[in-house]
């Protein structure tokens, strides 16, 4: 028995250890805070039991995580603490009767938004900013005052006002909402344009802004952090002096001396009040432009919070409400598996319909056959849902107490469900794979919408719809029989439009018809880069299609060049070549390429595009901006013809500014700040004859 609970600590010390490692040094929690803290107090109760197995490592016994490395480390003149949690009524009273126990008079609470962000310490000498450090492990953090330095609504430099030569003001750095949907859809372009696939990308972009505010101040280049806005919000002050009697108080000096500070913070006079307050803020929170996951609660009179004091963790003056995600309990009615472009083969439960923050959930993602195990899904059971800051709903949790006796767990599908196929998975990686890329549907019609996508050969008035109705009944195969469809193929083809349920009958007319074959016919001059990249070889997304096409100036050398040479081309690594290699060895593939030569379609660089006429630019980027005597287009492919490449932004290895009229100010100023050099269209031409 005791050897059991030895083993039971030893497993939560390590398995805690590994999720504060993810939280904090990885910025990737892979739990919930609730997940967190419930093991958490599983452990504090072992050990509390059983003192003689307490380990030394264990999270009990320490603050926080592990600091970073890459930073200077700066040792917290007052070590950061975190706050105990509460999550419902009961808590709450817990902690105002503990308050009363220690305290005799009356006492008022401040009730503030707990961001979602992350912690950090300004240290001000004669109103300068002099160093900001990120929470680490509580006692040692990392020095990010260059990083910090880009976030505006923090003050390199106070107001006039009446401050102490030296003080510290912590709070919370974080990204707001909108700011981090438009930087995930821009990370997103750029790994597609590399040629990840859905579930790869899926994977690699940040999952909140928490997340990705961490990432973005733990970045080395002050540069790069700028172009993702931050902001901030301080909350507490440390000085020698006393600043004022109330935290409140202190909250508007700070204020007024130029900090940010939670608009929504309240004076409470009692826990009642506090509680409404909470219920106030729940029904308002998700209007926030940031996100919040709960309220600090903390006693308002300083002299009663330095009555009060510290445990060796938590304040005992201050406590966090934590809202819970909104959640359901529902029966999971089986598995489905979906077929992605590439073959990635992507779990998804099917749910008895249940209400949750409004919407109706149905189905939830699985993400692969690694969730399945760690849920431990049985045939049958019922499950959580949550809806957290991600879109798509999860499974959290399953309600193993409802659980029949009998219930078989979910083992992973070993075959296709479209083509049933034996799927593979390859080792290291947590996607299966249906390796039937010639014959299974779903990755067809997948390869054709990705054929006819704006970025590729941009075929205009064919839709998904359309080409699933054109395939599903015979009429086309892949994406070379586009080419061979007629108007009589076209005209009057119904084909089903819309979600089950709702869905809608729609037949093609004479219009319709006529743009879809006029669209077809006008891909056949899109650019052989282009091409490239609708054939939808894995990895080759449009910047390697680009490399390729630049390098190799057809089609031919592409599909006969050995690993060697491929993996030889500047930024195509080994991988992306053996995908290039496996490509081009299936015979189905080559016949299709055969197939879309006839055709007419563009397998050929264009000679006159890329035709060098000089290396006088050779290794410089080079960006055009604003307008010239002849058309952009025509001034960079000069550039092209000359060695040179053209970029779109203005960044430190910026070679080359060709300035023309109405250049954008902003362009300008950045350019004149990094110490680019800037010329005039004639001097370009100049020096180019
Ligand atoms: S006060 C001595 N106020 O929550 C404790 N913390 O779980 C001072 N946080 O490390 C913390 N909003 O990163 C305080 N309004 C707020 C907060 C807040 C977010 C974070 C902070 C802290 C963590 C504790």
């Amino acid at each position: 028995m005791t050897e059991n609970i030895q083993e039971q600590i030893y497993t939560l010390v390590q398995e805690l250890k590994q999720h504060n490692y993810n939280y904090y040094v990885l910025s990737k929690p892979t739990i919930s805070d609730f997940e967190f803290d419930q093991k958490l107090k599983e452990l504090e109760l072992l050990e509390k039991t059983h003192p003689g197995f307490i380990l030394s490592d264990s999270p009990t016994q320490r603050v926080g995580g592990a600091p970073t490395k890459q930073f200077k480390q700066v040792a917290h003149k007052y070590p950061m603490l975190s706050l105990g949690n509460t999550y419902n009524e009961t808590d709450l009273d817990e902690f105002d009767l503990r308050i009363k126990k220690t305290i005799d008079s009356a006492v008022n609470y401040v009730c503030e938004l707990k961001f979602d962000g992350l912690a950090i310490g300004l240290t001000y000498t004669n109103g300068i900013l002099t160093q900001a450090v990120t929470r680490g492990d509580g006692m040692v953090g990392d020095d990010v005052t260059e990083n910090v330095k880009t976030i505006l609504s923090i003050p390199q430099q106070l107001k006039p006002g009446n401050y102490p030569a030296t003080f510290e003001i912590r709070g919370e750095v974080l990204m707001h909402k909108a700011t981090f949907q438009k930087l995930n859809q821009k990370f997103a372009k750029e790994l597609e344009a590399k040629g990840y696939d859905e579930n790869e990308i899926k994977d690699q972009l940040y999952k909140n802004p928490r997340n990705l505010a961490s990432g973005t101040l733990k970045m080395q280049d002050p540069k790069e952090v700028a172009k993702r806005p931050l902001d901030a919000f301080l909350y507490y002050m440390y000085a020698e002096q006393e600043l004022k009697p109330t935290h409140y108080e202190q909250l508007e000096l700070a204020a007024s001396w130029g900090f940010q500070v939670d608009k929504h913070a309240k004076v409470c006079k009692d826990i009642a009040e506090v509680k409404e307050y909470i219920q106030h803020i729940e029904s308002i929170k998700d209007d926030l432009s940031f996100e919040i996951d709960g309220i600090v609660i903390k006693v308002n009179a300083i002299a009663q919070q330095e009555e009060l004091g510290f445990t060796a963790k938590n304040p005992r003056w201050a406590i966090s409400y934590k809202y819970k995600a909104a959640s359901a309990l529902t029966r999971l009615r089986g598995i489905s598996y979906q077929v992605g472009r590439t073959g990635a083969i992507t779990p998804v439960a099917e749910l008895e319909p249940v209400l949750l923050a409004g919407t109706t959930v149905k189905r939830a993602s699985l993400y692969n056959a690694d969730e399945i195990i760690r849920l431990g899904l049985c045939q049958d059971d019922f499950v959580y849902v949550e809806k957290g800051g991600e879109i798509i709903p999860k499974i959290t949790a399953v309600a193993t107490e409802k659980r029949g006796l009998f219930s078989n767990p979910y083992a992973f599908t070993e075959t296709c469900p479209e083509c049933q196929s034996t799927l593979i998975r390859k080792e290291g990686e947590a996607v299966h794979y249906c390796p039937n890329e010639s014959q299974c549907p779903p990755q067809l019609i997948g390869k054709i919408e990705h054929f006819i996508g704006r970025k590729a050969m941009n075929i205009d008035g064919l839709g998904a719809e359309t080409i699933t109705g054109l395939f599903k009944k015979g009429i086309i195969q892949n994406y070379a029989d586009l080419y061979q469809l007629q108007t009589s193929d076209l005209l009057g083809l119904t084909f089903e439009v819309g979600e089950d349920g709702a869905k809608k009958t729609r037949s093609l007319q004479e219009k319709s018809v006529h743009n879809i074959l006029a669209g077809i016919e006008a891909s056949k001059q899109i650019p052989f880069e282009r091409v490239l990249f609708a054939l939808g070889i894995r990895m080759v997304g449009e910047t390697v299609a680009k490399k390729l096409a630049k390098h190799f100036g057809n089609i031919d050398n592409i599909a006969q060049a050995d690993i060697a040479t491929l993996s030889g081309v500047f930024e195509i690594g080994e991988k992306i070549a053996e995908q290039i290699i496996r490509f081009f060895s299936d015979p189905n593939n080559l016949q299709i390429i055969e197939q879309l030569k006839s055709a007419g379609l563009l397998f050929e660089t264009n000679n006159n595009q890329t035709q060098l006429l000089s290396n006088k630019l050779a290794g410089k980027t080079v960006l055009v901006s604003g307008t010239f005597s002849m058309s952009r287009d025509a001034l960079k492919l000069l550039i092209e013809q000359h060695g040179g490449r053209n970029v779109s932004g203005v960044s430190k290895s910026l070679s080359l500014l060709v300035a023309g009229d109405k250049m954008g100010p902003e362009k300008l100023a950045k350019a004149n700040q990094l110490g680019v050099q800037m010329i005039s269209e004639n001097e370009l031409l100049e020096m180019l004859k």
